[in-house]
């Protein structure tokens, strides 16, 4: 294969790989040559996930955590000795209507989805700089568009993401792109444990989209690794929807 649709040499740091979207990343990225330090607060789901991957190397921690930033980037240089991509995917949702959200919820949702990924970028700029080559992708979602009741917390969280990764993307230039992807519904951990609780929000989830099917992991990984190619050199600052449609049908 034409070594620009591959990433040999690249060293990732990818955060939340213990499931869904970063472990379908974290797979993906070391098929395709890259040395991955796979991040994720759920240590032995971690270790499950990441089992005789190529090339990964894993941490366990909390992004949220005080100097968890510095850790990382740490980590990635004492396995690999450089950082050239850095996902930033690990989230969290709660739904609470505006009556039931309290500080908490929405603190936990700025500091997990974006103050997290802020602290990452900072950390991580200076040895994204070093190298020839720089990506960034933030996961953000749907709901900066298309939103429902109960995600208040989670659609601000979002947004403030886009807002991040807009302004990263000028800050960063001209080697180091920054992009946000916005996946619609997807069959993953943050899914699965609310449709075995209510059966009835799977055929909802399938509906969102007008394919009537949830998107696997794996249609946000070939998202990722499209933006992470050196032949995508020219793609900055947009947010790329990966949702079937859902917000087109909207
Ligand atoms: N599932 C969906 O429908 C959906 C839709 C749009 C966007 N997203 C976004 O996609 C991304 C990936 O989610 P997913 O669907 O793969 O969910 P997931 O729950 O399968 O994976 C998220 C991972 O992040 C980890 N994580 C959560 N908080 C963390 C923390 N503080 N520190 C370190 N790791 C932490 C979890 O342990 C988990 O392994 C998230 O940013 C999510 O907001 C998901």
């Amino acid at each position: 294969m034409n070594t620009r649709y591959r990433l040999d040499e690249k060293v990732a740091v990818v955060t939340g790989c213990a499931s869904g979207v970063g472990e379908s990343v974290a797979k993906l990225f070391s098929e395709l040559g890259a040395k991955v330090l796979a991040v994720d607060v759920n240590g032995d789901g971690l270790a499950t996930a990441m089992d005789r991957i190529d090339n990964v190397a894993c941490l366990s921690i909390d992004v949220t955590a005080n100097g968890a930033e510095e850790e990382i980037v740490n980590a990635a240089l004492e396995h690999f000795d450089q950082i050239d991509i850095v996902i930033n995917n690990a989230g969290r949702v709660i739904y609470a209507e505006i009556d039931e959200l309290t500080d908490e919820i929405w603190d936990m949702h700025l500091n997990v989805n974006v103050t997290a990924a802020m602290r990452i970028c900072r950390s991580a700029a200076s040895e994204l700089r070093k190298r020839p080559f720089g990506r960034i992708v933030n996961i953000g979602s749907a709901v900066t568009m298309r939103s429902s009741p109960g995600l208040a917390a989670y659609t601000a969280s979002k947004n403030a993401l886009e807002g991040l990764t807009r302004v990263l993307s000028q800050e960063l230039l001209p080697d180091i792109t920054v992009n946000c992807i916005h996946p619609g519904n997807i069959l993953s951990g943050m899914t699965i444990p609310l449709m075995e609780k209510d059966p009835s929000l799977k055929e909802r989830y399938e509906n969102f989209s007008p394919m009537g099917r949830q998107a696997l992991p794996e249609d946000i990984s070939h998202a990722a690794l499209f933006l992470c190619l050196e032949a995508s050199s020219y793609i900055n600052g947009i947010g790329l929807n990966v949702d079937g449609g859902y917000v087109a049908s909207g």
